[in-house]
């Protein structure tokens, strides 16, 4: 198999052949909710589906299918992840970071990865956008894991100390003050918690789960890109509010935000 690093770069290649886009400022990873609201930011230039590109792989979500979409925002140029896949899908952690190492290959040195999350905390109501000030990584699996990255990459053992970086937490605390922050645990999924295993990742600190984001985080931090999480709280967590959870329920709470964030992420774009 060629290296994921090398597949990255034919990858980004292929996308600046079909988009037009020579390079992007910024790329935005696109989850549940994010990806209805984006309309705000404007028409995209293009748009690139991801079958037609190098080492993705299709989600396997009804209805989704992967696309890249350009945008220029402001003089930022802007690439749109949508069809996120995720390791509970059967996929490995290369190919759950493929995306996010494309669009840094194609030149991005900003990503922001947004997601939908339950909410441990029983003061941040569904409906709520969290900035991720930091993350667990509970997925037992890591994007290092293998052969070591080839010369000219970023040594496998990465410095995650500053990984959800303090300047764009910073930034898009200033667009909106409103914005509070919080710890993203990452578990496999796809089944939703059990409550005690909600209570237990409370103990270590965490106030959103959720089943994507901290694989692209570190895979973009040891490409050296600065990273921003924004989490849509949809839900409660389980047992920390009454009743079942439900994957539409999830699903309707985001699509009713929809709106909402696509003006808040087109306010964080511009002050990138
Ligand atoms: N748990 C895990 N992932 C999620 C949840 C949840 O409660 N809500 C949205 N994604």
């Amino acid at each position: 198999m060629t290296n994921p690093y090398e597949l990255a770069r034919v990858a980004a290649d292929e996308l600046r052949d079909h988009s037009g886009v020579d390079e992007y400022d910024v790329a935005v990873v696109l989850g549940s909710g994010w990806k209805e609201g984006v309309v705000a930011l404007g028409e995209p230039s293009s748009v690139v589906s991801t079958s037609s590109l190098s080492g993705f792989v299709a989600p396997t979500v009804a209805g989704h299918h992967g696309e890249i979409l350009s945008i220029e925002l402001d003089g930022t140029r802007i690439a749109l992840v949508a069809g996120r896949v995720h390791l509970y899908e059967g996929n490995s952690a290369h190919h759950v970071v493929h995306p996010v190492r494309t669009v840094i290959a194609a030149g991005a040195k900003k990503i922001v990865l947004t997601n939908a999350a339950g909410g441990l905390d029983p003061s941040v109501a569904p409906g709520t956008v969290v900035v991720i000030r930091d993350h667990l990584n509970l997925t037992a699996t890591s994007p290092m894991e293998g052969p070591s990255p080839p010369e000219g990459y970023g040594s496998r053992f990465v410095d995650l100390s500053d990984l959800y970086s303090a300047r764009l937490r910073s930034i898009a605390r200033d667009v909106e003050p409103a914005l509070s922050e919080g710890v993203y645990v990452g578990l496999r999924g796809p089944n939703y918690e059990t409550p005690a295993e909600i209570e237990m990742v409370r103990r270590l600190g965490a106030t959103l789960v959720g089943m994507s984001t901290v694989l692209e985080a570190i895979a973009a931090r040891h490409l050296e890109a600065d990273v921003l999480g924004l989490s849509l709280v949809t839900n409660f967590a389980a047992g920390v509010a009454d009743g079942p959870l439900n994957h539409l329920d999830v699903l309707e709470t985001g699509l009713s935000a929809s709106d909402r964030l696509g003006a808040l992420l087109a306010r964080v774009l511009s002050a990138l």
